[in-house]
C-alpha cells in the first residue's frame, strides 16, 4: 500500500529544523490515546496538558514519528523538529489539499454539519474512495488534520467546519479549498458569542472564502436567511448556487416524506429528476438533510440514484438521536439518546421525533432535557419558547436540569412537569427511578450540560440493550 506520508514529503511540507528517518506514515494524530503504529504524532500544546508530554510513549507504540518544537530527552524514534507543532500540522493539511485530485466538500451550518457529512460519506464512499472527517473534526486542530489524513488516491473528500467565534470558519475554508460548499442552515447556535442571527449567516458564509474554480454553493433555501447567503456567494465568486429544501423553488426538493419510527420514505425532485429512496434515520430534519446531501453528491459529480440508495445504511449515531431499546422490568425501553449537542432547532427536531414514537402498551413518552448553553443573554427566552414544542411531543412527564431550563419549568402546563434540578448528576437517579417497561425516553442537552450522566444511570437501571 502507498504510505499515507513519506519521511521526503513531511520534509517538503514542514521544512523542519532537524529530522530523523527515513519513515513511511499511514496516519496523522494528536491524541496520545489513539496514537498507534505508523501514525506521525504531532506534540500540541493542549488546553491543561503538552503533547510533548507523550511523545515518548507514542514512539514507544509504535508512531513512525513525532512532530516536536522542544527537546524530549527520552524519545525513542523519528522525530521531526519544528518551531511550531500547530502551524506545521496546518502545513501538512495544505500538502495534503495540494497534492489531492479529489473532489472536495466543505460541511458548515448551525445544525446537521455530522448528519450531513456522515451521510454523504456513506454515499459517496460505496461509489470511489472517500476520505471525511472524523466525527466533528471542524475546528483549527480538526480541519488541518483531517486534510492531513486525505490519501492520495482518494476521488472524494468531505470536511465538517465549525465555529463558535467571529472569524473562525474562513481560514479553515481556504485551507480545505472546496469544490463544493453547504451551508445546511443558520439558526441560533452559538449565539452569545455572534450576537445576531444575521452575524451567523455572514460567518457561515466565510465557507465560501478560497473555494476552486467553478465553486457551488448548496444553501438552505427554506432558511430565512438564504438570500443573504446567496449574496456572500456571489461576492466570494461562487458560480452556482443549489437551493435544497421544501421551497418549490429548491433545485433539490422535498416532494413528500412518510417517517416512521426507524426512518423515512422519501421522494424527491433533485434538478427535476424524481428519486425515491429510504433513508435510514429518523426525523424530518434527517429528510432535509438528506436532500442536502444528495444536493451535494450531485455537485461533486456522483451518481445520485446510487447515493440515493445509500441512504437506507444512514442511522444517526451515538448521542445524536441513536435510538437504543434497552430490556427494563417486565419488559423494554426505547431510549432517544440525543446527549451530545442541543441548540433550539435541535431540540425542536428532536420534539417532533418524539411526537411520533409510539410507547410500548403501559409505557409513556418522557422527557430530559438539559440547558442549551451558549444563547447569549436570550438564553432564558430561548428555553421558554420551546414550551409550545414540548408541549405538543406528547411527553407525559418532562425531567429539567440547569439554570437556564428554570425558565422553561415556569411555562410547562403543571400534568407534564416532572422535576427540574441544578444539574444533571442531581437528576440522574429520579429519571431511572421514574421509568417503566414501554417508556420511550428522551435525553437532550449541550454537551457541558453532562446529560451523559443521565444516559449512564438508565443503563445502569436497564438491564442491556435487547436490540431494536
Ligand atoms: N437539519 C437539522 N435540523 C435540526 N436538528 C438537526 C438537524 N440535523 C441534525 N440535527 C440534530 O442536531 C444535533 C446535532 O447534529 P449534528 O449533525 O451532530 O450537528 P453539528 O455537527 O452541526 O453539531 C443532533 O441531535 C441531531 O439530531
Ligand atoms: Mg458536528
Amino acid at each position: 500500500m502507498t504510505p499515507l506520508w513519506t519521511s521526503d514529503e513531511v520534509a517538503r511540507a514542514l521544512s523542519p529544523v532537524a529530522m530523523s528517518g527515513p519513515f513511511e506514515a499511514t496516519g496523522v494524530t494528536f491524541d496520545s490515546r489513539a496514537v498507534g503504529p505508523g501514525d506521525i504524532f504531532f506534540a500540541l500544546a493542549g488546553e491543561s496538558t503538552d503533547g510533548h508530554v507523550f511523545v515518548a510513549d507514542a514512539l514507544a507504540r509504535g508512531a513512525a514519528a513525532a512532530v516536536i518544537s522542544r527537546d524530549v530527552p527520552d524519545a525513542v524514534g523519528n522525530v521531526v523538529r519544528v518551531a511550531d507543532t500547530m502551524a506545521a500540522l496546518v502545513d501538512l493539511g495544505r500538502a495534503g489539499r495540494a497534492r489531492s485530485t479529489a473532489r472536495i466538500a466543505s460541511v458548515t451550518g448551525s445544525v446537521g454539519k455530522t448528519s450531513t457529512k456522515d451521510a454523504l460519506r456513506a454515499m459517496l464512499s460505496a461509489q470511489a474512495p472517500t476520505s471525511a472527517s472524523t466525527a466533528s473534526f471542524n475546528n483549527h486542530v480538526g480541519v488541518p488534520i483531517s486534510l492531513a489524513r486525505l490519501p492520495r488516491e482518494a476521488r472524494y473528500g468531505v470536511f465538517e467546519i465549525g465555529m463558535n467565534h467571529p472569524g473562525e470558519i474562513e481560514p479553515l475554508a481556504r485551507q480545505v479549498e472546496a469544490h463544493v460548499g453547504i451551508v445546511t442552515n443558520v439558526e441560533p447556535a452559538h449565539i452569545g458569542h455572534m450576537g445576531s442571527e444575521e452575524a451567523i449567516a455572514d460567518e457561515k458564509a466565510c465557507l465560501f472564502a478560497g473555494m476552486r474554480e467553478g465553486a457551488v454553493a448548496v444553501l438552505n433555501r427554506d432558511n430565512r436567511h438564504y438570500e443573504r447567503l446567496v449574496r456572500h456567494a456571489r461576492n466570494f465568486g461562487v458560480s452556482r448556487i443549489v437551493g435544497f429544501g421544501r421551497n418549490e423553488t429548491a433545485d433539490a426538493r422535498l416532494v413528500a416524506c412518510r417517517l416512521q419510527d426507524s426512518g423515512s420514505d422519501v421522494q424527491a425532485l433533485i434538478h427535476g429528476r424524481r428519486i425515491e429512496y429510504r433513508l435510514g434515520a429518523a426525523g424530518e430534519h434527517w429528510v432535509l438533510n438528506s436532500i442536502a446531501a444528495l444536493a451535494v453528491a450531485e455537485a461533486l459529480g456522483a451518481d445520485i440514484v446510487a447515493a440515493a440508495a445509500s441512504l437506507a445504511e444512514v442511522k444517526a449515531s451515538p448521542g445524536r438521536g441513536a435510538r437504543r431499546r434497552l430490556a427494563f422490568g417486565s419488559g423494554t425501553i426505547e431510549l432517544l439518546d440525543e446527549s451530545y449537542n442541543a441548540n433550539p432547532a435541535s431540540v425542536r427536531a428532536m420534539l417532533a421525533v418524539l411526537a411520533r414514537t409510539e410507547p410500548a402498551p403501559g409505557g409513556r413518552r418522557l422527557l430530559v432535557l438539559g440547558d442549551m448553553r451558549e444563547l447569549g443573554e436570550q438564553a432564558d427566552a430561548y428555553h421558554a419558547g420551546l414550551a409550545q414544542a414540548v408541549a405538543a411531543s406528547g411527553a407525559a412527564r418532562v425531567f429539567l436540569c440547569g439554570p437556564h431550563m428554570a425558565a422553561l419549568w415556569h411555562e410547562l402546563a403543571a400534568a407534564q412537569k416532572g422535576v427540574h434540578r441544578p444539574d444533571s448528576e442531581a437528576l440522574a437517579r429520579e429519571v431511572a427511578t421514574a421509568l417503566r417497561a414501554g417508556d420511550v425516553l428522551a435525553i437532550k442537552g449541550s454537551l457541558g450540560s453532562k446529560m451523559k450522566v443521565i444516559v449512564d444511570a438508565v443503563l445502569a437501571a436497564s438491564g442491556g440493550e435487547a436490540g431494536l
